[in-house]
């Protein structure tokens, strides 16, 4: 699909301030297996994609395809549950392109979740990791192509893509609820193939603790745009390993659904503290 003009980006915007009078700050991103945390919002608003001028339809098993405005922790929030991935054919710019609508409304900081495959040894199926840093050379950048200078610079600096001061608000909220968490680099590929064993041994090899297909297009539009970045991963499974090394869809929701409960609590500290 062709790159969204300005234009495009303010229909949309304009259909969506007709379906909800409030001004959201937080945005949130749910990621496969982890759309239940849409039930600890107050929901005001359901918006589906398909009634969104300009926006991708999800298609992946596991993502319900809606925007949801409503309240959490004190705050007006939207959450997409389901979002758009490069591997289902949608450009850079379409993955990205809610994201970018969300700052249009009016969102200053942007909370991720994805399920993804352990590299680190040390990690087990069920871990979560907060998101220190990432890897995106294996995907395109959503920014290649003529800068959209209302949005942000030519050249953006990444040199803290994933703010500290939210990493630190979410390390003493776990520390608090007494679970562990894990803070890594995620390595982002398009898929949809998962990996072949010397493809994990190569993304342990470039210093990544876990991969996925999603997240870092996201992260990336986001910090263009000046909006806080936090992000978390939950590890469905751990490529890196010599033995039963067969990896399922299947696997990665339920895996995805046992660790939620953890993600929702910082999730949900997270945007009280903010
Ligand atoms: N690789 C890539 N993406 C993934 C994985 C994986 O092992 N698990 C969940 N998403």
């Amino acid at each position: 699909m062709a790159k969204k003009a300005l234009k495009q980006f303010n229909e949309t915007v304009k259909f969506l301030k007709k379906q909800y009078k409030e001004t959201p700050t937080v945005g949130i991103v749910l990621g496969s297996g982890l759309g239940n945390f849409i039930n600890e919002i107050a929901i005001e608003k359901e918006v589906p994609y398909e009634d969104i001028p300009n926006f991708p339809v999800s298609t992946v098993e596991g993502h319900k395809g809606k925007l949801i405005f409503g309240k959490l922790s004190g705050k007006t929030v939207v959450a997409m549950a389901g979002r758009f991935h490069f591997y289902e054919g949608y450009s850079a710019q379409d993955v990205v392109f809610p994201v970018r609508v969300m700052k249009l409304l009016g969102v200053e900081t942007l909370l991720l979740s994805n399920a993804a495959g352990g590299v680190n040894t040390d990690y087990k199926v069920g871990d979560i990791m907060i998101i220190k840093d990432h890897i995106s050379q294996f995907t395109p950048n959503p920014l290649i192509g003529k800068n959209i200078a209302e949005f942000g610079p030519r050249f953006p600096d990444m040199s803290e893509p994933y703010k500290r001061h939210l990493i630190q608000k979410a390390k003493a909220i776990a520390l608090v609820h007494n679970f562990d968490v894990k803070e890594g680099v995620y390595l982002a590929v398009t898929g949809p193939t998962f990996e072949t064993r010397a493809e994990y041994k190569m993304i342990h090899v470039l210093g990544a603790d876990v991969v996925g297909m999603s997240t870092v297009q996201e992260c990336i539009v986001a910090s263009h745009a000046g909006m806080e970045v936090f992000a978390m991963s939950v590890v469905t499974d751990v490529g890196i390993r010599e033995e039963d090394n067969i990896i399922t869809h299947e696997e990665v929701l339920e895996a995805a659904k046992l660790a939620e409960p953890k993600l929702a609590t910082i999730f949900k500290e997270l945007v009280a503290a903010i």
